[in-house]
């Protein structure tokens, strides 16, 4: 059976950024409150569309490849964020890359929604549906953001990444995943004023309300990747010694070491970038994924550990085999335009849209 491995990267993360002290210039919290609690320094604010982060992340993944977007077979888009339900994202991404008319999907399962997307391309390579695949992790949450709930805004940031995944008769790509959901446990993280559902609820339309609660999530989270990863471990037969690298989903730096601990992993296998850029949900795995690449952590013939969690509650853990190419074939010019206002510009702005009913 033919594998999929990995054979392109890129990521986009948009130019603003928002530091602890710019969020402590408008809401009740410090620097010091925000670093002890998560790790998280700053995040990266977004001036422009989804589409167009993902579009810009996807062309240094193709140029990575050495592929033309007339070469894709398929794009799996996950996100939570979308710029639009109907149509979808991946077919707009389709459209703007040049690559139709090849099979286009999105899929959310909130921040491991990149991770489950891997699964799926992952299993249409392997069962011969497609060859060539993009899959995208993208999300801008600024726009749906309660900027004056401190429990939640300090958290989160914008960005997108994307990986190509191409056939291959080598033992590459992602060998193992165990995929879960604690479904009872998904009013623990609930953005109300997204989807439908605001119209029975008498809410604004657009206005979000975050409902959040931060220590069953963390205590979830901790539980849901710590099982995925024994079981992976488990079932391919490999211990923990045996892993180069854990790139895990980037929430909350206290979350990462307790996984790391219960895995028995110590801290310098581990890929952690959570203090640049926060949690930008789906796009966080794909995001360190090539930020270890460009650091030079991810070595020919790897072998990574990638855990993840999100609303839902989702979990997961994917053993990746890395393949023998850690750099670049091509590399793409593609850029944002440059932003017409501060990260924290963009944050006041929607602050003043909040207080008069849109977002
Ligand atoms: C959210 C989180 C950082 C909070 O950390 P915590 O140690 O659990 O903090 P608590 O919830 O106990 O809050 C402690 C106090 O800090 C306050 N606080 C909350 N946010 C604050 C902020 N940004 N600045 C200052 N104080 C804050 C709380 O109001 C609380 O005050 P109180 O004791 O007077 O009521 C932590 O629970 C967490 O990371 N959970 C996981 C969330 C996550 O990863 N979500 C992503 C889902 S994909």
């Amino acid at each position: 059976m033919a594998y999929a491995g990995i054979t392109g990267w890129g990521k986009c993360l948009p130019h603003g950024v928002l530091t602890n002290a710019d969020l402590a210039s408008f809401l009740d919290t410090s620097d010091d409150w925000i670093v002890s609690r998560t790790g998280i320094g700053s995040r990266r604010i977004a001036d422009c569309l989804l589409a167009d982060m993902a579009e810009v992340a996807a062309a240094r993944a193709l140029a990575c490849a050495g592929l033309e977007a007339a070469d894709l077979d398929l794009i799996v888009f996950g996100t939570t964020t979308h710029d639009d339900q109907c149509p979808n994202m991946a077919s707009g991404l389709q459209a703007r890359l040049g690559a139709g008319p090849c099979a286009a999907l999105d899929l959310n399962t909130a921040c491991t929604s990149f991770l489950y997307g891997l699964s799926a391309a992952t299993a249409l390579i392997r069962t011969g549906v497609v060859r060539n695949a993009l899959v995208v992790g993208a999300e801008r949450i600024s726009p749906y953001m309660d900027w004056d709930d401190r429990n939640v805004s300090v958290l989160f940031g914008d960005g997108a990444a994307a990986v190509i995944l191409q056939a291959t008769e080598q033992e590459e790509g992602v060998l193992l995943e165990k995929l879960g959901c604690y479904g009872d446990a998904r009013e623990i993280l609930r953005i109300h004023g997204i989807g439908g559902a605001y119209v029975h609820s008498g809410r604004l339309a657009g206005v979000t309300e975050w409902q959040f609660e931060g220590q069953e999530i963390f205590k979830k989270a901790v539980t849901g990747m710590g099982l995925a990863c024994e079981d992976v471990l488990s079932r391919a037969g490999i211990q923990t010694q045996d892993i180069d690298l854990v790139v895990p989903h980037q929430a909350n730096l206290r979350i990462i070491e307790a996984v790391a601990k219960r895995a028995g992993i110590e801290m310098d296998r581990v890929f952690v970038n959570v203090h640049r850029y926060g949690n930008m949900s789906a796009a966080t795995v794909p995001v360190a994924l090539c930020e270890a690449l460009e650091a030079g952590r991810i070595k020919p013939h790897a072998t990574l550990l990638m855990p993840a969690f999100g609303g839902g509650l989702t979990f997961c853990a994917h053993l990746v085999r890395w393949g023998s190419r850690t750099t670049p074939i091509e590399t793409s010019d593609k850029e944002l335009a440059s932003p017409e206002r501060s990260a924290l510009d963009i944050v006041l702005d929607y602050r003043r849209a909040r207080e008069r009913g849109v977002s």
